[in-house]
């Protein structure tokens, strides 16, 4: 089974490609995040779990759901990072996990595609972001290979420091920057809901037909992204940004 966490859909694209090859079942993991709910899996004994790189490591929502959840023991984990930039030292977060709970640790790798993190980067250019999935389709091809194989990912190098500085900063980041305060609706908002309904931690309310944010908010930028009317901005650090409106679109 691929379980997959997603703000814009990178992530969900490549579990999807993953799966073409595999032919595993996909799982988004927002019908469970989002209601703070974790699961029982008891099919399957491979798991691979596909979900972007949050300031070097995966979503802290997505590993509350993975530790959380109930596997079957003995179930192989494989982990792929989607990534800007690089996966920094996620392995490290991974290979943690995976002890945790004791699975079979595959290894970590990571497909690379387009920024999405409207509030504090630029975003790519459609030329970059085309060039940038069409580059990560051989790198999924690859990395399905190896699945398909029963193989480990190769290992990655890590610098320790890196890993510990990282640590260090994680949940100072998350309470500081992570937050939706900044959020701000615009006068081009149509009331359609779309927010709401793809924000995966469920933090977006509709109000009198207009999006109201609570504070669970873990940054993922789906719902300033994805809004159609592009009706939503981050204080004044989006403004006469483009968005990322996610693969195949
Ligand atoms: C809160 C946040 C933090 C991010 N941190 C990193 C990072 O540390 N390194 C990196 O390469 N990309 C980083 N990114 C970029 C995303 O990992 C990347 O665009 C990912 O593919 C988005 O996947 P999604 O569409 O499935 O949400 C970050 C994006 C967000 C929203
Ligand atoms: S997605 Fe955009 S247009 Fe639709 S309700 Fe949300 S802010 Fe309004
Ligand atoms: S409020 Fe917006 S940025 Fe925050 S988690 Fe929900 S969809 Fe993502």
């Amino acid at each position: 089974m691929i379980i997959y966490f997603t703000g814009t859909g990178n992530s969900r694209f490549v579990a999807e490609r993953i799966a073409e090859v595999t032919g595993d079942k996909v799982l988004d993991a927002a019908q469970y995040t989002r209601i703070r709910e974790t699961a029982a899996f008891t099919e399957d004994s491979r798991y691979i779990f596909v979900a972007p790189t949050y300031i070097s490591a995966p979503p802290a929502a997505f590993m509350e759901f993975i530790r959380g959840s109930i596997f079957p023991d003995d179930a192989k984990a494989y982990f792929i990072m989607t990534a800007a930039g690089s996966m920094s030292v996620s392995p490290a977060f991974c290979e943690q996990i995976a002890a945790d709970r004791e699975f079979t640790y595959m290894g970590t790798a990571e497909v690379i595609m387009p920024q999405n993190y409207i509030a504090y980067f630029r975003m790519g250019t459609p030329e970059l972001n085309r060039g940038k999935i069409e580059s990560a389709r051989q790198r999924i091809e690859e990395l399905s290979g190896i699945i398909n194989a029963g193989q480990r990912f190769p290992e990655t190098r890590l610098k320790r420091w890196e890993y510990i500085s990282v640590k260090s900063i994680f949940k100072t980041y998350y309470r500081v920057f992570m937050s939706a305060k900044p959020f701000r609706v615009t006068e081009g908002c149509v009331g359609c809901g779309r927010c709401a309904r793809i924000c995966p931690l469920g933090n977006i309310e509709m109000k009198s037909g207009r999006p109201v944010w609570g504070k669970a908010c873990t940054h993922c930028m789906g719902c300033i992204n994805l809004c159609p009317e592009e009706a939503i901005e981050f204080g004044r650090l989006t403004r006469n940004k483009p968005r990322y409106h996610g693969p195949g679109k």
